[in-house]
């Protein structure tokens, strides 16, 4: 494939067009990253130039959608930052069920925002059933959402490579995957607790309707937002959470440079931030 390059005015199209649509905010260094993206598209419809495709996108919302696909980074895998889930599952999560249990509402309703392939909610799904001694009796709700459809479609199938998997420890692969040739499928019991949909976190209308959640998790998304995309979206999470509860970014994301609005809570095994 030939590489086509963008001149500096259609580069800030595409740019602002991105951002607009997603939040995500390529700078300079992404430029090739970009053109080779858009390069490919164009050869899949014979186009001669990148504002021919640039039109197509803006008409098309089929082909926006494949581009989109083409331009999220779908980096994932299962029991990804390993410290900051050893503090949910034993220090947070034991704290908001003992908080429930005494005034008798045995629910838990948590969102991974931005969940690629599905590896981040089936990795909380396995957590709670980890931890929860009375797990059946409970009301569970995991939500997936991304903006990519390729991957919900990779959430729904629920098989995985070993890649996945590399930070699975041995007894959760053999208790919650079915191995088969190179691969391992979620059980059933994982699978059913976990459900995903299509969202973009900057559509301000469907964001105002995710409400009622104990605990949010949206971690390596928001890097590849720009400062005020990303502003907006936590004060959405912000609305979206129940007072007493938490949200989780990724371990290069810092949420006190983007709200004032949570509290910092220290505990045993690091550091969470919570709504009052
Ligand atoms: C690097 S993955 C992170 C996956 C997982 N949260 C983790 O930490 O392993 C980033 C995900 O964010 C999604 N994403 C990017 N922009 C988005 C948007 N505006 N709305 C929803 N999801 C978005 C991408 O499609 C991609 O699946």
């Amino acid at each position: 494939m030939q590489i086509i390059g963008l001149s500096q005015q259609d580069f800030r199209l595409f740019q602002s067009f991105i951002n607009r649509k997603t939040g995500i905010f390529f700078d300079e260094r992404k430029k090739y990253f970009l053109e080779s993206r858009i390069s490919a598209r164009m050869e899949e419809y014979n186009l001669q130039s990148p504002r021919e495709y640039w039109q197509m996108i803006n008409q098309d919302s089929e082909e926006l959608s494949v581009f989109i696909e083409t331009i999220t980074i779908p980096e994932t895998y299962f029991f990804r930052d390993y410290p900051q889930l050893k503090m949910f599952a034993e220090d947070i999560l034991p704290l908001v069920c003992e908080a429930k249990r005494k005034v008798h509402r045995k629910s838990l309703r948590i969102w991974s925002a931005g969940c690629s392939t599905g590896e981040e909610p089936y990795t909380l799904a396995i957590i709670l059933l980890e931890m929860i001694e009375d797990f059946h009796t409970w009301m569970i709700d995991i939500i997936g959402t991304d903006i990519n459809t390729r991957s919900l479609k990779r959430c729904r199938e629920a098989v995985y490579g070993p890649r996945s998997l590399k930070d699975v420890p041995v007894e959760y692969r053999k208790k919650y995957f079915i191995s088969f040739d190179t691969h391992y499928a979620i059980k059933p019991e994982v699978k059913k607790i976990v459900r995903f949909d299509y969202l973009n976190l900057t559509d301000r209308r469907k964001m105002q309707l995710m409400r009622g959640f104990d605990f949010i998790f949206c971690r390596n998304v928001l890097i590849y937002f720009d400062f005020e995309n990303s502003k907006r979206v936590i004060s959405y999470f912000y609305d979206a959470l129940n007072k007493g509860g938490y949200i989780f970014l990724g371990s290069s994301e810092s949420i006190s440079r983007l709200s004032a609005a949570f509290k910092l809570v220290r505990f045993k095994n690091g550091l969470a931030y919570m709504k009052e």
